[in-house]
């Protein structure tokens, strides 16, 4: 029988939707913390296959979920196209920036990644053999958008005013990077479906902050770009997009961009969204992940709700956005029981 998260993306409506979490494999996990350790940083964990499978697997085998995620990060395409990447401890990501026609022409061009990511499609290949056959295997990327924001500014920022000035400022300096990283994103993509990957995400972390006709031209157009190349390599390749904080522009997300499943941020309701982008198919979400740090009545009250307001049509359980580290792993398992019913 089909894998049930591949069900729920062709459409269909199941009893029990099927289940997983953004950031599954994580630091509110102990498991995870010592393989991290075992690796010595977060970026050598994200470039030993054995190890990025370990933790990938973590999560499947206590609590079952119906996907795995490759363990990677969005910003290691930024850093396979030559820009510089560190994460400072407790606080976050850093990157080389990009603010200059020079400093644009001093990355590399789209398909010379794969030597620096040949690491990630082996994790991939690792895991496609050694996955739970009712498990689907998820690749990854960042959306065009999000991951610029990180490579204009150098690092995470609240309203991502570094890429919003570089755009009033150099327009064509500004949609140049994006082809780029659009680009290189299609690569990266199609090599992860290669090495084995059933089905694709594309995070657009800050597809909030566009609005209007920047959210068109920046978050829809280059996701519509990286779905139809993607599919016309892989035909029937289901693809998962995440315009985080998309609000009304989530209405029409789905057939503008081609994605075959919408996810969804915990800052719309259910009964809303079911209402108004689920009548065009596939969602994925959206309890809020703050309940996985405060559990009991509360949490079973919402889990509930979610699975309520989606149950006539295809959707994917999830949260509204990545699980976080002072989450307690037991008001996971009652999260995945409460979705099953036990
Ligand atoms: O979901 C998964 O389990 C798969 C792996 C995954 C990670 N990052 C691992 C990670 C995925 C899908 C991502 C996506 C990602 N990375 C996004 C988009 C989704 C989102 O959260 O909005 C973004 C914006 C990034 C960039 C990034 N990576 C930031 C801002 C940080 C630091 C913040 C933080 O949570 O610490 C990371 C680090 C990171 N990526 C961690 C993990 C498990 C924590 C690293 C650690 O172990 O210290």
């Amino acid at each position: 029988m089909t894998k049930l998260l591949l069900r729920a993306l062709a459409g269909e409506t199941l009893p029990v939707p099927p289940i997983w979490m953004m950031r599954q494999a994580g630091r509110y996990l102990p498991e995870y913390r010592a393989t991290r350790a075992k690796a010595g940083d977060f970026l050598s964990l994200c470039y030993t296959p054995e190890l990025a499978a370990e933790v990938t697997l973590q999560p499947i085998r206590r609590f079952g979920f119906d996907a795995a995620i490759l363990f990677a990060d969005i910003l290691l395409v930024p850093q396979a196209l030559g820009a510089e990447l560190w994460f400072e401890a407790g606080e976050g990501p850093r990157l080389s920036t990009i603010r200059s026609r020079a400093d644009l022409e001093a990355l590399k061009p789209a398909d010379a990644i794969h030597d620096h990511l040949a690491p990630v499609y082996e994790t991939v290949r690792i895991l496609s053999h050694e996955l739970p056959r009712e498990t689907a295997l998820i690749g990854f990327a960042g959306a065009p958008w999000t991951v610029a924001t990180y490579m204009i500014a150098g690092r995470g920022t609240p309203d991502q005013g570094p890429a919003h000035a570089l755009m009033a400022e150099n327009r064509p300096l500004f949609e140049a990077l994006l082809d780029r990283i659009t680009e290189a994103t299609i690569e990266y993509l199609s090599q992860q479906v290669e090495a084995g990957a059933e089905c694709v995400k594309l995070f657009d972390s800050w597809a909030g902050s566009l609005k209007g006709d920047d959210f068109t031209r920046y978050a829809v157009a280059p996701t519509k770009r990286i779905i139809s190349e993607l599919k016309a390599r892989h035909p029937g390749l289901p693809v998962i997009a995440f315009p985080r904080e998309a609000g009304e522009a989530y209405i029409g997300f789905a057939k503008a961009t081609g994605a075959d499943c919408v996810a969804l941020d915990n800052s719309v309701s259910p009964e809303w969204a079911a209402q108004n982008v689920q009548k065009d198919g596939c969602v994925q979400g959206n309890l809020d992940p703050r309940l996985m740090v405060t559990g009991g009545e509360e949490l079973v009250r919402e889990t509930r709700r979610v699975v309520e307001a989606f149950r006539n049509g295809p959707h994917i359980f999830n949260l509204g956005h990545g699980i976080t580290p002072d989450a307690d792993p037991d008001n996971v398992q009652l999260m995945v029981d409460t979705v099953r019913g036990r």
